[in-house]
C-alpha cells in the first residue's frame, strides 16, 4: 500500500482504517482529496491575508483524515457519519505527530457550526449529499468559501442541480486526474430549494411496523433483499438471552427479535451514527415498551463487547467500506462474533451465495450449517464450541 502522501505542506504517511486491510493497492486518499487540498490552501492563505486571522474550516466526509492531516495547522471541525473515519483521522494525525487540539470531531447528526471555509468530499449516496447540503444552507453565508470535490463521473447534472438549489450558483472545474472541484456561492435566495425531510420512514412489508432511515443508512427506502431472507429465519429467543444485532442499520432485524416479546437484552451495534439513531427510532416508534431492553452502540464491529458475553448474534454483513468493495469488515465481524459469544452461543448470518462465507465460518468455528437458501442468498449458522 502506498502510504506516502505528498502535499504542498509536506509528506504525510496515511493509512486506511482499520489497519488490517487485505487489499494493499487501496490508499487512504485520492485525487479528489488532492484537488480539494490545493484549493483549500489557496483559500486559507487568502482568508488569513485579508481577514488578519486564521479561518475556521469545516471538513465534511473525510474518509481517513487526509484533508484533516494536510490542513492540520488550521482550526477544524470535522463532520463524519462513520466511526471508522473518526478513528482513522485520529490515528493518522497521531502517526504524523499532528496535534489534535485544533480538531473538533462532530457527527453527521450534530448541528453544523458556522465556518469560514467548507470542504466537502462528496458522498456517493445522493440522499446523504442532499442532507449535507440542507444542513450547510442553514449555517453558511455569502462570504463562506464552499469547495467540494469528487470523481468527474460522479459530478452529474443532477448533483450540480442539488448544489444550485440548496446553496446557490455553483460551477465545476475542468477535470484534473479524473476529478473536479465544485465552487459554490451561497445565495440568500437559493432557487426553489426542494427540501427533503429526513429521516425517511417506510412501512415494513407484511407487518404494521414502520422503519426509520436517516439519509446515510443502508436500504434507505425499502427492505434490503438479504434482510428480507434473514427476517424469514429469525431465531427463536429465550428469556434472559443477550443478543446482538451486528451492523444493525435501521434496526429492522432487532425489531423482529423484540417482537417475540421475550425478556432478552438486545445490543444494536453499527459504525454509522445515522444507523444507530435510525435503529433507536425504529424501535422507539414500534415497540416503545421494549426500548429499555435495548442498548445502541457505535462501534467498529464488536470491539466494545466483552468476551463470552452473548448468547446469539445475528448479522447481515457489509460488503464495502466507503466506495471500496471488501470482505475484511465481514471477516472482522466473524472473528469478533466468535470471541464475544458464550460457549454454545449461535452466530446466524445472511450472505450472498457467491461469497462462500460457509467456508470462512467453518474454518473459524469448526462448524457451519446452511439453514436455508434461495437463488441469491444463504442463511448460515455457526455455533461456538469449546
Ligand atoms: C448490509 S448492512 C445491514 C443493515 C441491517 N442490519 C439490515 O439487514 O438491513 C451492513 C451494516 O453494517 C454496518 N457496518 C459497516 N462496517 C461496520 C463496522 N466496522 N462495524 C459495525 N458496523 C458496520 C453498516 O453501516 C451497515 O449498517
Amino acid at each position: 500500500m502506498n502510504i506516502n502522501f505528498q502535499t504542498q505542506t509536506g509528506t504525510l504517511q496515511l493509512r486506511r482504517w482499520p489497519l488490517n486491510q487485505p487489499n494493499t493497492s487501496l490508499q487512504a486518499w485520492d485525487a479528489a482529496d488532492e484537488l480539494l487540498i490545493t484549493h483549500a490552501i489557496e483559500a486559507i492563505n487568502q482568508f488569513a491575508a485579508t481577514q488578519q486571522r486564521q479561518p475556521k474550516v469545516l471538513i465534511i466526509n473525510d474518509s481517513f483524515g487526509a484533508l484533516s492531516c494536510a490542513l492540520a495547522d488550521c482550526q477544524q471541525i470535522q463532520v463524519n457519519d462513520s466511526f471508522l473515519a473518526e478513528q482513522g483521522t485520529l490515528y493518522n494525525r497521531q502517526q504524523n505527530n499532528l496535534s489534535t487540539q485544533n480538531l473538533n470531531q462532530i457527527t453527521s447528526l450534530d448541528t453544523y457550526p458556522d465556518a469560514d471555509i467548507v470542504l466537502l468530499k462528496l458522498p456517493s449516496n445522493h440522499s446523504y449529499l442532499q442532507y449535507i447540503l440542507q444542513q450547510l444552507a442553514k449555517v453558511v453565508n455569502d462570504k463562506t468559501v464552499i469547495l467540494s470535490s469528487a470523481k468527474a463521473k460522479d459530478i452529474t447534472r443532477n448533483v450540480m442541480t442539488m448544489f444550485e438549489q440548496s446553496l446557490g450558483p455553483s460551477s465545476a472545474s475542468l477535470t484534473v486526474k479524473k476529478c473536479r472541484l465544485i465552487t459554490s456561492q451561497f445565495s440568500n435566495k437559493p432557487q426553489q430549494a426542494k427540501t427533503v425531510t429526513f429521516p425517511i420512514v417506510w412501512p415494513l412489508e407484511g407487518t404494521d411496523f414502520t422503519v426509520v432511515n436517516h439519509a446515510n443508512v443502508f436500504s434507505r427506502e425499502k427492505l434490503d433483499l438479504g434482510a428480507r431472507v434473514l427476517l424469514q429465519h429469525i431465531p427463536q429467543m429465550q428469556d434472559h438471552y443477550t443478543v446482538i444485532d451486528l451492523g444493525c442499520g435501521n434496526g429492522v432485524l432487532g425489531l423482529k427479535l423484540l417482537q417475540q416479546d421475550k425478556q432478552i437484552k438486545l445490543i444494536l451495534c453499527d459504525e454509522s451514527y445515522m444507523a444507530i439513531d435510525s435503529a433507536r427510532q425504529t424501535i422507539a416508534n414500534n415497540l416503545p415498551q421494549q426500548l429499555a431492553q435495548c442498548q445502541f452502540i457505535i462501534d467498529d464491529c464488536l470491539q466494545k463487547q466483552t468476551d463470552k458475553s452473548a448468547d446469539y448474534i445475528i448479522c447481515n454483513p457489509p460488503f464495502h467500506q466507503q466506495q471500496a468493495v471488501t470482505r475484511h469488515i465481514a471477516n472482522q465481524m466473524f472473528t469478533d462474533a466468535k470471541r464475544v459469544l458464550k460457549q454454545g452461543g449461535h452466530f446466524r448470518i445472511v450472505a450472498n451465495r457467491h461469497l462462500n462465507y460457509a467456508e470462512v465460518l467453518q474454518r473459524l468455528f469448526g462448524n457451519c450449517r446452511q439453514l436455508a437458501a434461495d437463488p441469491k442468498f444463504v442463511i448460515l449458522e455457526a455455533i461456538k464450541r469449546s
